[in-house]
C-alpha cells in the first residue's frame, strides 16, 4: 500500500512555475499539466510539484483527475535536460555520479506514488501523446480514459535510459511480462485502439466526448460511499500479493472494520433504503 508523500505543499505560484495547475472542487481534484507550448514536458520541478500536490491534498478529496493541456497529455522529460542544453530557470537533473542520485530519483518518484493511495481514485485523462515520463504518469493512475488520438510510448530505452518513474510495475501487472518487454525494448507507440486491447485503457472515446466521459466516470465513482470505496480499493490492492485464503481473510477483516466503524457513528439510513 502506498501513502501520500510527506513533502510540504507548494504555494500556487511555484506550481505554476512547475508547469502545473491544481483545482479542487469538493471531493474532486484536477491536476493539469500546463505547459502546452512544450507539450507538457516535465522537469524535476514538475515532479516535486506533483509530490507537493499529493502531500497537501485536502482530506475530503476522493477522486483525482490528471490531465494535459493542449494537443498532448505529456511529452515526457524535457529533452533539454538530457541534451545538457538545460531548461531556462530550471534546475538540472542530478549527476549520476552524485551519491544523492538514487535519493533524487526517489524524490521524483514521490510525485507519482501518491496516486495509488487508497483514500483516492486517480484517473489519467489522456489525449494525444503520453511519452516516457508522461506514459509512466498515466500508468501511475488507477484508471485511464483515452481520447481516440491517444498514443502511448515508453521511450526511455531508446534514449539510453530505463523507465524509472514507477511505470514498470503497473505496466507488467497490466499487460504481462512479454508484452511489457516488447513495448519497452522496441519503444514503439501504442494507439488508443491497441491500448484497450492491452487493458491499458478502461475507456476510449472520440475527442468530442472526452470531457463528458471523464465527468461521467468521476460522478459514477462519487456515487459510491467514501468509506466502502476506500476500504474496497485497499482490499483490491492486496489481492495480487495474496493467496486465495489470505485474501479471503483480508476481506473478513476489511468488512468487520468497515461495519464496526459505521456502527460506532450515529445511525444513518440502512444501505438500500430510499
Ligand atoms: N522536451 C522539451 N521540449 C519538447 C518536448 C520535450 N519532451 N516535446 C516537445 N517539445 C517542444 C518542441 O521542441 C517544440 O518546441 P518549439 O515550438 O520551440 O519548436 C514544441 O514542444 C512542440 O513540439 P512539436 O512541434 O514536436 O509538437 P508535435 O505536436 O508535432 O509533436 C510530440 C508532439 C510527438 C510529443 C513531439 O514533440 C515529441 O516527440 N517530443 C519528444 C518526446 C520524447 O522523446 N520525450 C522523452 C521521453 S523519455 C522520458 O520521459 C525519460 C524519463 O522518464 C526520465
Amino acid at each position: 500500500m502506498t501513502s501520500r508523500p510527506s513533502a510540504e505543499p507548494s504555494p500556487d505560484g511555484s506550481l505554476g512555475a512547475a508547469g502545473l495547475r491544481l483545482a479542487v472542487g469538493g471531493e474532486v481534484a484536477t491536476v493539469t499539466l500546463a505547459r502546452p507550448e512544450r507539450r507538457n514536458a516535465m522537469t524535476p520541478a514538475t515532479w516535486r510539484g506533483l509530490a507537493a500536490i499529493g502531500a497537501g491534498l485536502p482530506p475530503q478529496v476522493r477522486v483525482v483527475v490528471i490531465r494535459g493541456e493542449g494537443p498532448s497529455f505529456c511529452a515526457g522529460i524535457d529533452l533539454r535536460l538530457l541534451s545538457g542544453e538545460g531548461a531556462p530557470g530550471e534546475e538540472g537533473l542530478v549527476n549520476p555520479g552524485d551519491p544523492d542520485f538514487e535519493q533524487a530519483i526517489a524524490r521524483y518518484q514521490a510525485g507519482y506514488l501518491w496516486l495509488r493511495d487508497p483514500s483516492i481514485v486517480s484517473i489519467a485523462a489522456v489525449q494525444g501523446h503520453a511519452i516516457g515520463a508522461g506514459f509512466q504518469l498515466a500508468l501511475a493512475c488507477d484508471l485511464r480514459i483515452l481520447a481516440e488520438d491517444a498514443k502511448l510510448c515508453m521511450k526511455e530505452p531508446a534514449l539510453g535510459l530505463v523507465p524509472d518513474l514507477t511505470g514498470t510495475k503497473p505496466l507488467v501487472d497490466i499487460v504481462g511480462l512479454p508484452r511489457a518487454m516488447e513495448l519497452c525494448l522496441t519503444a514503439r507507440t501504442v494507439t488508443a485502439a491497441e491500448a484497450v486491447a492491452l487493458r491499458l485503457a478502461e475507456l476510449v472515446v472520440p475527442a468530442a466526448e472526452f470531457d463528458a466521459a471523464v465527468s461521467d466516470l468521476v460522478a459514477a465513482l462519487l456515487a459510491v460511499g467514501a468509506a466502502p470505496a476506500r476500504a474496497t480499493k485497499a482490499l483490491l490492492q492486496q489481492a495480487a500479493g495474496h493467496t486465495l485464503q489470505e485474501q479471503a481473510a483480508a476481506e473478513r477483516r476489511a468488512q468487520a472494520a468497515l461495519l464496526r466503524r459505521r456502527a460506532s457513528v450515529p445511525a444513518g439510513p440502512p444501505p438500500g433504503s430510499p
